[in-house]
């Protein structure tokens, strides 16, 4: 059987011998008598849904007071059920409030990381090459479920990744992130941060703290970006253009570009051109920016679009130029054998009747 926690009532990864020892023990009387509704759901939801991806954390919420809880009783009796992870009622992992951001060098570090987090492209300055913030993919700063939240990363690494066919870490992960997301390439240092600069340190110190009471060694709901099934039609760009038309236009602008305040401040991002993502990013491939627009595009209308709309205009926005792959030596042709054979992307093709992928030229921020 696989792996299930019960929303704070059984260990995460408690095995079966564990289980039974637990049976014969005080911890059954526990549950008999303190968590009886509770066990309910626990036996409900061990049986059913196996052979998902993710883990079941239940069905009933789980608040983090009740996980403190939980964990102050343990603190004291080791012998006490302990505390799970919190859940809010949509079955998402809930991240401690920023209001709880404690008011030590721990907590200042906490705030360093999710300012630079919100306002990447003014904060790490030297190391940015377009106008966008990590917020900006991974909505919310980091917390909400399905862009990638942070403490769905937190607790997946490190980890192997067939894009670098090796072990990444946290901080390679954001690293690949400064290099095509924010294309570090286009920036006055011409590079991502090095490896141990303290903006890794500020940003893994925000997404530990984002983290908090979530377990590691399994996928939780909501991480990551969703899957969309590919559809009978395929992608296409004219399609995609009508959907961009109606449904994206009013704030990423006619051509892409997004909208600036009067401040010359970011108010909706661009998508493609100079100041966007480049040719590498995770986002320039069909099928990744598909799930992103699924599930959070347009703002504030999740899960509104049709699979094959948001196939059409994934397809339309990553149909058109942007900075090119940090990682070219050589021709686009080279790099496309070498980067981007048999992926879902637009790179080194023809789009009527031009090659994409060789960048935008000369890039100002
Ligand atoms: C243009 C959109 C975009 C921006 C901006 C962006 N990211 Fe990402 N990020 C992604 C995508 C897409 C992935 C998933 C990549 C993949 O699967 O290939 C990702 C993955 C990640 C992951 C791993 C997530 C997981 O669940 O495994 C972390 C951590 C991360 N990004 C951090 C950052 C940080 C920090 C910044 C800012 C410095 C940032 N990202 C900026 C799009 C973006
Ligand atoms: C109501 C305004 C609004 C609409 C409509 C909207 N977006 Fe966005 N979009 C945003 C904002 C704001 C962000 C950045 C989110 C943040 O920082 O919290 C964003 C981020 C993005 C991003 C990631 C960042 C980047 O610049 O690449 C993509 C991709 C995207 N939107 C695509 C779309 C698509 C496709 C549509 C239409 C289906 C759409 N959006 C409709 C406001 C909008």
């Amino acid at each position: 059987m696989k792996d299930t926690q019960k929303n704070g009532r059984s260990k995460p990864a408690m095995s079966g011998g564990r289980r039974l020892a637990w049976g014969a023990g005080i911890g059954v009387l526990l549950f008999a008598i303190g968590y009886g509704l509770n066990a309910k759901g626990w036996l409900s939801f061990s049986l059913g849904s196996s052979d998902q991806a993710t883990t079941q954390i239940g069905t009933a919420a789980y608040s983090r007071e009740a996980m403190e809880a939980d964990r102050k009783v343990q603190s004291k009796d080791k012998k006490a059920v302990a505390a799970g992870v919190p859940v809010g009622a949509d079955g998402y992992f809930v991240p401690p409030p920023e209001s709880s951001i404690p008011d030590t060098p721990y907590g200042e570090a906490i705030r360093r990381g999710q300012t630079i987090f919100m306002e990447t492209s003014t904060t790490v300055s030297d190391h940015v090459g377009n106008t966008l913030a990590c917020v900006n993919c991974h909505l919310d700063g980091g917390r909400r479920e399905h862009s990638a939240p942070m403490w769905g990363a937190y607790v997946s690494y490190p980890a192997y990744r067939a894009k670098t066919k090796a072990i990444s870490t946290l901080e390679d992960r954001i690293i690949g992130c400064f290099t095509f997301s924010m294309n570090a390439q286009a920036s006055s240092s011409g590079i991502a941060p090095p490896a141990g600069s303290d903006v890794y340190r500020d940003l893994m110190t925000y997404m530990y703290w984002m983290s908090d009471g979530a377990p590691t060694g399994q996928k939780l709901p909501g991480a990551g970006f969703p899957k969309v099934k590919k559809t009978e039609l395929g992608y296409d760009l004219v399609r995609g253009k009508e959907v961009y038309t109606n449904n994206c236009v009013l704030c990423h602008a006619v051509d892409g570009q997004g909208q600036k305040d009067a401040e010359s401040d970011v108010v909706f991002p661009p998508l493609w051109g100079a100041n966007s993502y480049n040719w590498g990013a995770g986002m320039a491939r069909i099928d990744t920016a598909a799930g992103f627009i699924k599930a959070n595009m347009p703002l504030g209308k999740p899960f509104s679009l049709s699979d094959q709309d948001a196939w059409d205009v994934a397809a339309y926005i990553n149909s058109h130029e942007r900075p090119k792959d940090a990682r070219q030596k050589g021709t686009v042709e080279e790099a496309r054998v070498e980067f981007h054979d048999g992926e879902e992307s637009y790179y080194g093709k023809d789009v009527n009747g031009v090659i994409v992928g060789g960048g935008c030229g000369e890039v100002s921020p």
